[in-house]
């Protein structure tokens, strides 16, 4: 299976948005997307995140919340669902949602299922006619696989180029960042897309140099890269879409994602 077959397959839709990749896991993907959901809502635009796959759920009876039906619940859908505004379901958000909160090949494995690459792609193609632009949220870093075979790996990268989609890297500062961006940013280069920024995010409060890390950081993807710094979102005690809205600038973000052409 090659991620070219698939991608020319579904070429037929062009997608427009951002695919969000961060550094690490935990480093804020998912804080950052609803953000941006917010941000480019509140700028007038019909916004919708997309999951594609989701590792680590807990299931909802019928009668847990009256008037929705039961069904497995992760956080990152729920964060994404309420952060957009176009009407959508969570299965349609969230293709493939896990019990195990592990990497998601083995969380597949362990129920006995497997991920179809082109179910993520068409996922993500559905949902761009009721939209103007699509936040996919990444899974962990940027070369997660997500199915193991004969015919070779496939995984989040090779999803990422299906979809084409400009990428906006998270990264999460804390010591070592540096490296795992500035090795993140060349294997997206590599793979041919276009990372058109980056959000620095506070995840660590007490981190040592924490500006210097940003100064270095931003000269080096802009000269490397081309991608400019978005935004730097501080360390919130309670990280929510509106608060990680009102710290990004929307003319920057539109800019960089080329939404306002
Ligand atoms: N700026 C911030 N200030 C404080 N806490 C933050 C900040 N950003 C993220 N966090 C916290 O860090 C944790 C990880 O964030 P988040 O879930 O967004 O990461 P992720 O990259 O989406 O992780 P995953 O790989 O599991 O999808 C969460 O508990 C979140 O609330
Ligand atoms: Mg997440």
């Amino acid at each position: 299976m090659s991620a070219s077959d698939l991608s020319e397959e579904s070429a037929a839709v062009p997608l427009r948005g951002c695919f969000i990749a961060g550094t690490d896991t935990g480093v804020g993907k998912t804080v950052i997307s609803a953000g941006l959901l917010c941000l480019l809502g509140r700028g007038g635009l019909r916004v919708a995140g997309y999951k594609p796959v989701a590792a680590g759920a807990v299931w909802h009876a019928d009668t847990a919340t009256p008037g929705e039906p039961g069904g497995w619940r992760n956080d990152d859908v729920e964060a994404l669902l309420a952060a957009g505004n176009v009407e959508l379901t969570r299965a349609e958000l969230c293709p493939d949602v896990f019990e195990a909160a592990c990497a998601p090949h083995l969380a597949a494995r362990r129920e006995g299922r497997r991920i179809e690459p082109q179910r993520l792609i068409d996922g993500a193609r559905h949902l761009m006619p009721r939209c103007d632009a699509l936040v996919v949220e990444g899974v962990g870093g940027f070369c997660v696989p997500l199915v193991e075979g004969a015919g070779g790996d496939w995984g989040t990268d090779d999803l990422a180029v299906a979809l084409g989609l400009p990428v906006v890297l998270v990264v999460g500062l804390r010591l070592g960042c540096i490296n795992h961006a500035l090795l993140t940013a060349q294997a997206i280069s590599a793979r041919g897309l276009r990372l058109a920024g980056w959000i620095a995010n506070r995840i660590d409060p007490d981190m040592a140099y924490a500006a210097d890390n940003i100064d270095t950081l931003t000269r080096a993807l802009q000269s490397r890269h081309a991608a400019p710094l978005l935004g730097v979102i501080a360390h919130i005690e309670e990280p929510d879409a509106e608060s990680v809205a009102d710290q990004l600038d929307a003319q920057t973000v539109i800019e960089a994602l080329q939404l306002g052409r």
